[in-house]
């Protein structure tokens, strides 16, 4: 067994811009439970790859930073979320575009995916986990008792993505962000290792026309139909 059988996960897998982070962050709250970004052990993984001037191809070396890379993920007193990589604060690089390529490229090797595996299980502590990632459900905590997938149009994701990024004043163009989005979820979906495909059981939420409060609202409704106690 990989988990202590007390500890109820809740897998939220998806493509990229879905809405599984904001969700899965407001839910483990809620519970009170820990959350684990899966897609930033790869993202940190395709940062310290560049800092070791390790190539997204050289799949050994890259196993290697896997297993020992130093990372750190911590929630300061105000609650914000932040990422250490060997003690540098990295949160912002983390979430850039060009990390996120980076990050769907190593995540094509079985080998980087076997060494992130059992980093993965160990965010499952008392009293329960939240788990965002494409192969939380499928693979990596294929027992969870309750499976979610969201998803949401190519066009409306990347027209989140677009309209986060112009508030921050970055300049892109959204047909380029549309176009990036189809590239990452083709090597998501279709790539031999642990492919993003739903897990057997999971629910299905299309948010393409939902809020992240309607999202929330049936998730957190979800989740009390399965007996979780969601008033913390
Ligand atoms: O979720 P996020 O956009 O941060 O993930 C970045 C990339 O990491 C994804 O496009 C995917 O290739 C990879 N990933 C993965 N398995 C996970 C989480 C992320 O392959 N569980």
């Amino acid at each position: 067994m990989h988990k202590p059988k007390d500890v109820a996960v809740i897998t939220i897998d998806g493509p990229s811009g879905a809405g599984k982070g904001t969700i899965s962050r407001i839910v483990a709250k809620k519970l009170g439970f820990h959350y684990l970004d899966s897609g930033a052990l790869y993202r940190l993984l395709g940062l310290c790859s560049q800092r070791h001037h390790v190539s997204v191809t050289n799949v050994k070396s890259l196993a290697a930073l896997a297993e020992h890379m130093d990372v750190e993920f911590k929630t300061t007193k105000s609650g914000e979320f932040t990422i250490l990589l060997e003690g540098e604060d990295v949160t912002r690089e983390v979430r850039t575009e060009e990390t996120g390529a980076l990050a769907s490229q190593v995540a094509q090797y079985p080998e980087v995916r076997e060494a992130l595996l059992k980093r993965q299980r160990l965010f499952a502590r008392a009293p329960g986990l939240v788990a965002d990632g494409r192969d939380m459900g499928t693979v990596i905590f294929p027992d969870a008792p309750v499976k979610i997938y969201l998803t949401a149009s190519a066009e409306e994701r990347a027209s989140r993505r677009y309209k986060e990024l112009i508030a921050k004043g970055e300049n892109v163009s959204l047909p380029a962000l549309v176009e990036q989005v189809r590239s990452r979820d083709e090597r998501d979906m279709t790539r031999e290792s642990s492919p993003l495909r739903p897990a057997a059981g999971a629910i299905n939420i299309d948010t393409s026309s939902l809020s992240i409060q309607e999202v929330t609202d049936t998730v957190l409704n979800l989740l009390t139909v399965k007996g979780f106690s969601t008033h913390s």
